[in-house]
């Protein structure tokens, strides 16, 4: 196996349709290079045959390190693993040679019905053995190492026995691949189950966190949900102060997927991002 180490990228945003003119012909007042260091492209907006997303892609390859992050792989599902899917995605890294693949630590269908959600896995130790198999799997055939990411939940299993920041932990040591910490993520679950979000990060294994996902959630009152549509809050980056404190100065992205603002306010977040990590490092 090719062996990948997660290289620091920077401060990165996530690549989508409203902004692709401004990145790919420079369009603003300046006529400029993005202002950021990298990017990260959903896999699977990607996996067609032809058309502007890959003609975008590749401009935007000649100039920055990409990351490709898939939402389709189901690590935890008990379907077969999808090979087509699989081969798809190895074809894609192949053309654009992204620094690593990334996906989620959860299940998005049964009997190849896809959810579109990302479900949580019931945190057992059979779940343990049934997702570090897998992924060596897909790692085997993708021929590299990938990162797995928490996602946020609003739901526990009566059948869970694991904390889930020792369930990601055992994960990533038994399968040999890396975290990719989305600090938002954690800020969600731990506010709608009640657990303390400070020890979750304190209680991951520092060598294999090689990212960091931020992103803004909704306030519902009473519990918090995931909308990717917002600035991120306060007491998220305090978190990633903390993270940053923890895991050193890896790649950090900032996501935004509704209610999308300009490229310039999103990569003055990232900007903010870069300032909050160098402040923190001291
Ligand atoms: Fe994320």
């Amino acid at each position: 196996m090719r062996n990948y180490d997660f290289p620091s990228l920077g401060f990165g945003v996530g690549l989508r349709p409203p902004h692709y003119s401004r990145i790919v012909d420079g369009v603003d007042a300046a006529g400029g290079r993005a202002p950021v260091d990298w990017f990260e492209v959903i896999s699977e907006n990607f996996m067609v045959d032809g058309g502007r997303p890959l003609q975008v892609l590749e401009a935007v390859r000649r100039d920055f390190p990409i990351v490709m992050h898939g939402v389709s792989l189901s690590i935890g599902s008990v379907d077969p693993l999808d090979r087509h899917y699989l081969s798809r995605l190895k074809q894609l890294a192949s053309r654009f040679d992204p620094a690593w693949i990334s996906d989620h630590l959860c299940w998005t269908g049964i009997d190849r019905r896809n959810l579109h959600d990302l479900m949580p896995i019931p945190y057992t130790e059979e779940a343990l053995d049934h997702v570090v198999t897998r992924i060596r799997e897909v790692q085997e055939i993708l021929g590299r190492r990938i990162a797995i990411e928490n996602i946020s939940s609003y739901m526990t299993y009566r059948a869970s026995a694991i904390p889930e920041w020792e369930f990601l932990s055992a994960i990533a040591g038994q399968a040999d691949c890396g975290i990719l910490l989305d600090l938002n993520n954690i800020y969600v679950t731990a506010y709608n189950q009640g657990f303390d979000p400070v020890r979750y990060i304190d209680s991951l294994p520092v060598e294999r966190v090689r990212q960091f996902h931020l992103a803004g959630y909704s306030d519902h009152d009473g519990y918090l949900l995931d909308t990717h549509d917002h600035q991120i809050s306060a007491p998220v980056w305090n978190l990633y102060d903390h993270a940053v404190r923890r895991f050193g100065r890896i790649s950090t992205l900032i996501e935004w997927d509704d209610r999308i603002p300009e490229f310039e306010l999103l990569a003055a977040v990232a900007d903010k991002a870069r300032l909050r990590a160098e402040s923190a490092l001291g």
